[in-house]
């Protein structure tokens, strides 16, 4: 079992990873978080899908210890997060006479936890959640590090709060009923880390990404341990993205972003695989300013390709040009003025945050990505 801490003044928190801690071992590795709620319902928060593959386990768990859970099942993908929805969850929340010291559990993806996440935030002026990631993506990024949020009508993640969880409880072996492209979707963010601050890390998934692909069990669990310790590493040294430190984590992101968009942010081009791409726009970007060797950049991209993840963007057959997706990227809500701050590299493992990136640079960048190939 590894576990880690993210350290934060009041708000430290620990996420276990342990093979079985959710499925074999719910009650064990919960126990701690069900306090003050006695005889009354604990409430999960899922998708219908973590629902179908989890709740019978978890309820059975929870009735080896006399206790019942409550289950608030909204509709798979990114409509959950909305204004009305978080409305009936926070009703809901309520009506179950939550308390601030009592713990909400998010079960599944980046979706559940962002919800629930914010639900909890602001339920009484922010009630206890813990996170059970049920993705790779979500194991590895958004359960760790209090980033919550719903959507608006102006974008992606708007309306949010900084909400740190009171544990994260990791178990690689749930895993195994995810398909295999959120699997590789996931496993972008997992490169993520290596690209931006480690090259040991990267080195290593050059030669073991396909093991951490097809889920062997100590390669997934040394890939899903390495993440995290780096993104704690990270939040606890800037928690609300203040100091340029956790912008790091934005690797690829502003590119990805941009295509995500273009593409109606939809099952067309996954969140992970719209990071992957944009890791390697970062990178060529990068050499195109004769910052990045051109070695490196082409090892970026292979990592990626070798993970069947989408390394061209002249491949996704787009049909717009370099401007229109710069144009995405102005809505960003990082964008300072006239300028977005950039995450860029020097190198493998060498992420910096680049102040001085002219969108129109970009939207020359991207017409010549456009074209190549
Ligand atoms: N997913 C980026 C962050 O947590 O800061």
């Amino acid at each position: 079992m590894a576990v880690i801490p993210v350290a934060l003044a009041g708000r430290s928190y620990d996420v276990m990873i342990e093979r079985g801690c959710v499925l074999e071992r719910f009650a064990e590795s919960a126990r701690p978080f069900f306090d003050g709620y006695g005889s009354r319902a604990i409430p999960f928060v899922a998708d219908a899908n973590t629902a179908r593959f989890f709740r019978e386990k978890i309820d059975a768990a929870l009735s080896g210890e006399d206790r019942r859970a409550e289950w608030f099942v909204v509709e798979p993908g990114e409509g959950a997060k909305s204004w009305s929805v978080l409305e009936e969850l926070t009703d809901w929340l309520l009506g179950l006479g939550v308390t601030r010291t009592e713990h909400v559990f998010a079960l599944g993806g980046g979706v559940v936890g962002d919800l629930t996440g914010f639900a909890c935030a602001v339920t009484k002026r922010g009630c206890g959640f813990v996170q059970i990631p049920t993705t790779l993506l979500a194991q590895v990024d958004s359960s760790v590090g209090g980033k919550t949020a719903i959507n608006t009508r102006a974008g992606k993640n708007l309306i949010g709060a900084f909400h740190q969880p009171s544990a994260v409880l990791i178990d690689p072996l749930v895993l195994e009923q995810l398909p295999d492209r959120e699997m590789r979707a996931g496993y972008a963010e997992v490169v993520k880390y290596g690209l931006l601050g480690d090259a040991e890390f990267f080195g290593w998934l050059e030669e073991n990404g396909d093991k951490v692909l097809s889920r062997e069990p100590e390669a997934l669990a040394h890939a899903i341990a390495t993440s995290i310790r780096a993104k704690a590493k990270i939040v606890a040294e800037d928690e609300r993205e203040t100091s340029g430190v956790r912008a790091l984590l934005n690797l690829g992101h502003t590119f990805g972003h941009a295509l995500e968009a273009e593409t109606g942010f939809s099952d067309r081009l996954l969140h992970g695989e719209a990071v992957a791409l944009g890791m390697v726009l970062a990178a060529r970007y990068s050499e195109r300013r004769g910052e990045m060797r051109i070695d490196d950049a082409a090892r970026a991209a292979r990592v990626i390709d070798d993970a069947g993840l989408p390394s061209e963007i002249a491949a996704l057959g787009l049909n717009c040009n370099g401007a229109k997706l710069a144009d995405h990227m102005r809505h960003d809500k990082k964008m300072e003025g006239d300028t977005l701050p950039f995450l860029l590299l020097k190198g493998i493992g060498k992420a910096y945050l680049a102040r001085d990136v002219a969108l129109d640079d970009i939207a020359e960048f991207l017409d010549e990505q456009l074209q190549a190939h």
